[in-house]
């Protein structure tokens, strides 16, 4: 399967009218645009070749009082395929109560359920690395969401650890070995549950990932694609990434 990359747009661009025209000029295959909820549905009738994902979706897969919740059922019946799940600006956002393990776990089952390929993120904050708990925060993330999983169509985990993040003060990308080391540890962990996940998952990685340097990552075989950021919302830049990643 050839490399993807994931634009996660965040919030942005602030109106529709800018993020039409930014997602007319991303549009590339081997691409898949993750912009905030409300332009999903005019992005999609616009894109040709790029695909669709969302930030995050609702703990119930279908409908119900959940005022502001959006499920997958929902999202899927709007043109989305993939859904970026457990994001750390979610599970420690700036404002309010982050979401817990559990949760992320029962937003990736409610995706799987209904068919969206889900973005499972995971990964260390700054202080969790300067105590040498890497290991056992990747062990936590993972084994929430795939020891209560009975089975799994395709899945992508994205190691991004929260400090190489763009928007974190003095971040920078991992170093693309590192990346490698964390990658076979998850692979190791998952095999560890259920062997059979293995040949569903794939592996990519995200913070700080730009034009500059994608190609650091996407050469080795065992990164299989990006969560890209802050650089998405340049669509040059983006369109570069995807080239480098068509490389591989
Ligand atoms: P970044 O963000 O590329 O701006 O570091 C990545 C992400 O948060 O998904």
């Amino acid at each position: 399967m050839s490399k993807l990359i994931f634009a996660n747009w965040k919030m942005n661009p602030a109106t529709e009218e800018e993020a039409l025209t930014l997602a007319k000029e991303s549009d590339q295959e081997g691409l898949v645009i993750c912009p905030p909820f409300v332009f999903l549905e005019k992005i999609a009738a616009i894109i040709n070749n790029s695909r669709l994902g969302a930030q995050d979706l609702a703990l119930e897969k279908s409908t119900g009082p959940y005022t502001g919740e959006v499920s997958a059922k929902e999202l899927k019946s709007v043109g989305v395929d993939y859904v970026i799940i457990g994001h750390s600006e979610r599970r420690y956002p700036s404002v309010g109560e982050g979401e817990s393990d559990e949760i992320v776990a029962r937003k990736f089952k409610a995706a799987v359920q209904v068919g969206l390929v889900p973005i499972l993120c995971v990964g260390e904050t700054q202080e969790e690395k300067d105590n040498n708990q890497q290991r056992s925060v990747l062990k936590r993330e993972i084994g929430f969401v795939f020891e209560s999983l009975k089975s799994v169509a395709r899945v992508y985990i994205a190691y991004e650890p929260v400090w190489a993040i763009s928007s974190q003060a003095h971040s920078q990308a991992d170093k693309p070995e590192d990346v490698v080391g964390a990658v076979k540890y998850i692979k190791k962990l998952i095999k560890e549950i259920n062997k059979d996940f293995l040949e569903h998952a794939h592996f990519i990685y995200g913070g700080s990932v730009t034009a500059k340097n994608a190609d650091k990552f996407l050469q080795y075989k065992e990164i299989e694609g990006a969560l890209v950021g802050h650089a998405s919302l340049n669509a040059e830049e983006i369109k570069k990434i995807v080239q480098t990643a068509a490389n591989y």
